[in-house]
């Protein structure tokens, strides 16, 4: 919603009385959000969430202290990628602990992010790498950049699905067809990775199109995983990407699963686990996003 919030801004800049009104209903808006959460109860994106794109909290940016190691610098970088990312402000703060912790580590392996979006959560982990990296990863990024495919009714329907991204029950039925929802331009991406984070051109591999599609293919060459960042949001598009992509992980290699909130990608890491005969311990970073470390 950030995303859309922007936009409109960007529409709006010229008049800046306008800006100003918009921004002081937004803020009103929230504060009444959280006093009156009239939001589903299996709603998982909630308001309390920092941010960095919210009007509120950049309202009170100089206060934000949440007690990071480097906490100056992920706050600079949050700040560049912030119009391409919908994590949160802890979510991105983690990611950067983690590369950090990796590249400090000289831990081998590529970056993988499935569930590229606009870039955002990628370029963070590109910028703190070319900042604490003795070498250079390659980063390998997979999206549609169709938005979501349609969710499986069984495995992922949520009431709330349909008030934040208009997708109803009578949608879900599995197709990998788009529904419409987080269509984001691989140009949006690129201009993240590399306008914003400058990251060389030639280590990054963008993976286009559905991952049932691109991730069996691409893992048959893709060689070891130092992070593998998990962000599709549904069951099958989290459950195709363990499967093929879990096993190149090294020991001591990441895993972040953005979306452990959502009951499709909860289902799909759990019988993957089960699967596999695993029982990792999951770390909690925010409402929806979790990390574990391969042993
Ligand atoms: C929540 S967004 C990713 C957010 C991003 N990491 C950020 O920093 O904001 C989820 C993305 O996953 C992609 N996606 C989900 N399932 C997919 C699938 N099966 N194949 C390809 N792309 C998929 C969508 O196109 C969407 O861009």
């Amino acid at each position: 919603m950030w995303d859309f919030y922007f936009k409109i801004k960007e529409r709006l800049k010229k008049y800046s009385w306008v800006v100003k009104v918009y921004e002081f209903i937004l803020i009103k808006w929230r504060e009444l959000l959280r006093k009156h959460p009239k939001l589903p109860n299996d709603f998982c994106f909630h308001s309390m969430y920092i941010h960095a794109n919210d009007p509120f909290t950049q309202k009170n940016w100089e206060h934000l202290r949440r007690g990071y190691d480097d906490e100056t610098f992920i706050k600079d970088t949050v700040q560049k990628i912030r119009f391409n990312t919908m994590c949160s402000y802890d979510a991105l703060a983690n990611l950067a602990a983690i590369v950090r912790y990796l590249e400090d580590g000289q831990v081998s392996g590529a970056f993988v992010e499935t569930g590229v979006c606009q870039g955002g959560s990628s370029a963070l982990m590109a910028m703190v790498s070319l900042k604490w990296g003795k070498t250079r990863r390659l980063l390998h990024l997979f999206d549609s950049f169709e938005g979501l495919p349609r969710p499986i009714k069984e495995k992922d329907y949520c009431e709330w699905m349909k008030w934040d991204w208009g997708i109803t029950a009578k949608d879900c039925d599995g197709k990998m067809v788009s529904s419409g929802a987080l269509i984001a331009a691989k140009a949006d991406a690129e201009a993240a990775l590399f306008s914003i984070a400058k990251y060389p051109e030639k280590l990054v591999t963008f993976h286009v199109g559905w991952f049932q599609n691109t991730v069996p293919h691409a893992a048959k060459s893709m060689g070891s995983i130092a992070l593998l960042r998990l962000d599709g949001d549904l069951y099958e598009s989290t459950l195709v990407c363990l499967r093929h992509l879990y096993p190149l992980v090294i020991r001591g290699g990441f895993v972040i699963i953005d979306d452990w909130g959502l009951k499709g990608c909860r289902t799909a890491c759990e019988e993957y686990f089960e699967e596999i005969g695993i029982r990792p311990y999951i770390h909690f970073v925010d409402g929806t996003v979790r990390y574990f470390v391969k042993e």
